[in-house]
């Protein structure tokens, strides 16, 4: 059994087809690279993955658990989605949401659970480089600088399915490195299983173990409806395991757990502030 099964999938808008016969095995651990041309359906594709979105016909299943109709943290699947608050500093964005994510259940975090908390949160700063910055507010950091606190915001949780939607694509070219080292490394080390949608082909080949294409189908002949898009090109990729050795040397947590949810991280996570569900 996959971890991932997408089984015959279509999307469609009012009867616009958007996505159609999307099917998609993937093994947990996996790296899977997206990408597509605007406005084919990338972004709608994960909205499906994180049960933000239904799909018209087919199925997903995660886990071998179905999705359901909505995002609902009682069938062993949290969903989230990330913003940065900008009335937060760095360090109250990375830990008041583990805090009320806890304080549900606790009333609130204490003790050596706060302490815990604390230390990770220490670890994650000094790896996104922001140890200096850590009573700062978002508005005060650089697009580079918020864009590493989203991500290390979605890493914190160490999703078992982490869904990326061109989260680098505003970021210059060396803190995009940067990025790209922390996220393969974190990736590694925790087993976690990534979709990531990206415009950059490099960047696709770079980081994925595997690379999906979207594309429109061509028109059956004799059929003149409108088609929706579907995956015309499937690659295992391989590359050479020395990138990401360095960083498994310098492990954040030994032993990783990972939490049964899925997160996900767009490029609009910076430009609707706020409390999203
Ligand atoms: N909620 C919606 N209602 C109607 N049309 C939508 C909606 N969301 C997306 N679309 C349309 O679906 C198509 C795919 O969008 P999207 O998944 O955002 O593409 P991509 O991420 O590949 O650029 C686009 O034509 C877009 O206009
Ligand atoms: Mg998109």
């Amino acid at each position: 059994m996959s971890f991932v099964e997408v089984n015959d999938v279509a999307v469609s808008y009012e009867n616009f087809p958007v996505l159609q016969h999307v099917n998609l095995e993937v093994a947990e651990g996996a790296f899977v690279t997206i990408v597509g041309s605007s406005g084919c359906g990338k972004s709608t594709f994960l909205r499906l993955l994180l049960s933000q979105e239904e799909p018209t016909a087919g199925s997903i299943r995660i886990a071998g658990v179905h999705l359901p109709p909505r995002p609902t943290p009682d069938r062993g699947i949290v969903f989230q989605r990330y913003s940065v608050f900008p009335h937060l500093t760095v360090t109250d964005n990375l830990i008041l949401p583990l805090e009320f994510e806890h304080s549900a259940v606790f009333g609130r975090l204490f003790g050596s659970a706060r302490q815990k908390l604390r230390e990770q949160v220490e670890t994650i700063l000094q790896r996104i480089g922001l140890t200096d910055a850590r009573h700062r507010y978002p508005a005060q950091l650089s697009g580079g600088m918020q864009q590493r606190l989203a991500i290390a915001q979605a890493l914190l949780k160490r999703p078992r399915l982490l869904l990326l939607d061109e989260p680098f694509g505003a970021l210059d070219p060396g803190i995009r490195r940067d990025m790209h080292e922390l996220l393969l490394g974190l990736w590694q080390e925790t087993g976690m299983t990534v979709f990531m949608v990206t415009h950059d082909i490099a960047e696709a080949f770079k980081l994925g173990t595997r690379l999906i294409v979207f594309d429109k189908m061509r028109h059956d002949p004799g059929n003149s409806s409108a088609a929706g898009a579907t995956i015309t090109y499937d690659l295992p990729l391989r590359r050479p395991t020395t990138f990401v050795d360095e960083f498994a040397r310098t492990s954040i947590s030994a032993a990783a757990t990972l939490d049964a949810s899925v997160s996900i991280l767009s490029k609009d996570a910076l430009t609707t502030p706020g409390v999203e569900q």
